[in-house]
């Protein structure tokens, strides 16, 4: 393209500085990888507490007296270079968002009682600016909503008869699909024509992705494989008809890895950089670990576990197969938060077998780095995973997945059977989803794997050298952007 042009990307969390998830990553990362493809993209965020001290040179760019409650106002504004040089939009309505701890619950762990009208105000938000620009002259030309939290941008902007801004929904996850009860229509600003099962109506609620499915121009879901798996009542999640009707403008493009921030040659978190060729730094990170962890040394391998602890991710069979696990002599350390019988599990198992097992019940961004560089194996055993990230940090850091035939992982991981050994192109291990034994028997053949030494070896490099970044991936949007452009 000649000239770049502008696209509002859209979404409640954005790396490094709000994060629950992958969601904030791959958001994130997208304008920087985007960037080199001729688009720019400017990112609007919930002023979350605390956020707008994090601009530099903010400026105020909208502003108006009433939105859902309270006075807002947009603060465009670049981050510092360490959190990412972001060019970022933060709506400042401290009515919905000034508020202290995590940014969807209260201080009892249940969701915020508003967090209908609090995504809903964004989502007007970004429909505004996409209709009439901002004070400093910038509109874009594509708006691109992440998730449910910006599902109604779309439908805003087309219940709005605006036609010269295309839109298009990303769904990181159709298990969330923000439901609001039907009594909120209108002070969601949304209107009663659209309340039918060909609207946003979804078993007598709003869902708010579903208006976003149905009103976009397109759809993207982070991984070939999720795409089609959408199409399934199993994965659709009750949304499949409404991915069956749409499917034509349904795109899966797989998620990359920001391979600037994770690097194990250069990655400040990590006490022994490394890299494919000195594999013996690896090896002092995993005594690090072992330590940091108080796990006892030995033979087997450290499996790991970084993960939102959630029926999705499967890490009930992990318990229910660490016997098997412990028996090969593996080791398991976790570093994880959310249901809490998972976190009381983990605890648990972790007491009962101290020096064998290790937990952290909570969210550590630099301690996950020195997981992924110290761990042998990661598990990421999941019932579906739309995309999945952490076993693609695995790869980089040449700690080998476990994990399941499933979405993105199905996409990323190549199974370590004869064939793909023989032809040197197996990066770890792939097991049946939701299956005890073959997460078991995947365990096993971790361990065999692990115990032939020069085969672990070369299954690191080849799992290095996996092509995990962003390149293929940036021209996809980028040519679906292309194609959007009216
Ligand atoms: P999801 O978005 O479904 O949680 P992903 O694999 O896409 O799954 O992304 C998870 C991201 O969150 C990864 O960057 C992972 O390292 C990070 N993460 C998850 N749990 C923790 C934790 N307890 N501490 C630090 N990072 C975590
Ligand atoms: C969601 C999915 C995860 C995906 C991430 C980023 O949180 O659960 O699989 O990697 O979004 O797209």
């Amino acid at each position: 393209m000649e000239k770049s042009e502008n696209v509002l990307s859209v979404a409640s969390e954005c790396a490094p500085l709000v994060k629950t998830g992958g969601l904030a990553d791959v958001v994130g990362a997208l304008p920087g990888e985007l960037a080199g493809e001729g688009w720019r993209l400017r990112t609007l965020l919930p002023a979350y507490q605390g956020l707008v001290k994090r601009l530099k040179s903010a400026k105020v760019v909208w502003s108006v007296n009433k939105l859902m409650g309270g006075p807002a106002r947009v603060v465009a504004g670049k981050t510092l270079k360490k959190d990412g040089s972001l060019d970022l939009l933060l709506l400042d309505a401290p009515h919905l968002f000034d508020r202290p701890g995590a940014i969807y619950l209260n201080s009892k762990g249940d969701d915020w009682a508003d967090n209908p009208q609090r995504y809903a105000a964004l989502s007007w938000v970004a429909a505004e600016i996409a209709r009439t620009g901002l004070s400093d002259g910038w509109r874009p030309r594509i708006l691109q909503a992440h998730d449910w939290q910006a599902g109604l941008a779309p439908a805003y902007l087309k219940y709005a008869g605006t036609d010269d801004v295309a839109s298009l929904i990303t769904i990181h996850n159709i298990a969330f699909q923000g439901l609001a009860r039907a009594s909120l229509l209108k002070r969601l600003r949304l209107p009663a024509t659209q309340f039918v099962k060909d609207g946003f109506e979804y078993w007598g609620k709003i869902s708010t992705l579903k208006a976003g499915l149905m009103t976009a121009d397109a759809i993207t879901t982070v991984s070939p494989t999720y795409a089609q798996e959408l199409l399934d009542p199993e994965f659709g999640m009750g949304l499949d008809g409404v991915i069956q009707y749409r499917r034509d403008k349904l795109y899966g493009i797989l998620n990359g890895v920001d391979l600037k921030a994770w690097n194990p040659k250069t990655d400040r978190d990590i006490l022994f950089p490394y890299g494919p060729r000195n594999l013996a730094a690896k090896a002092k990170n995993t005594r690090a670990l072992e330590d940091e962890f108080g796990l006892t040394p030995g033979d087997g391998p450290v499996f790991a576990i970084v993960s939102r602890l959630t029926h999705q991710k499967g890490l009930d069979l992990v318990l229910d197969g660490l016997p098997a696990l412990l028996g090969r002599g593996g080791r398991l350390i976790i570093l994880g938060s959310g249901d809490a019988e998972l976190e009381a599990a983990f605890t648990k198992a972790a007491k009962t077998n101290r020096g064998r097992v290790a937990v952290h019940i909570g969210y550590d961004e630099a301690q996950s780095h020195r997981i992924y560089a110290g761990a042998d194996v990661m598990v990421v055993p999941s019932r579906f995973e739309p995309c999945g990230l952490t076993q693609m940090y695995a790869l980089r850091y040449g700690t080998l997945p476990l994990v399941s035939r499933t979405g993105g992982l199905a996409d990323t991981v190549i199974d370590a059977n004869e064939a793909a050994i023989r032809s040197g192109v197996a990066t770890g291990v792939v097991v049946a989803p939701d299956s005890l034994d073959g997460l078991v028997r995947g365990i096993e053949r971790m361990c065999d794997l692990f115990a032939d030494r020069t085969l672990w070896q070369n299954l690191q490099k080849r799992a290095m050298a996996q092509p995990v970044g962003w390149g293929p991936s940036a021209t996809s949007y980028s040519t679906l952007f292309k194609s959007l452009l009216k």
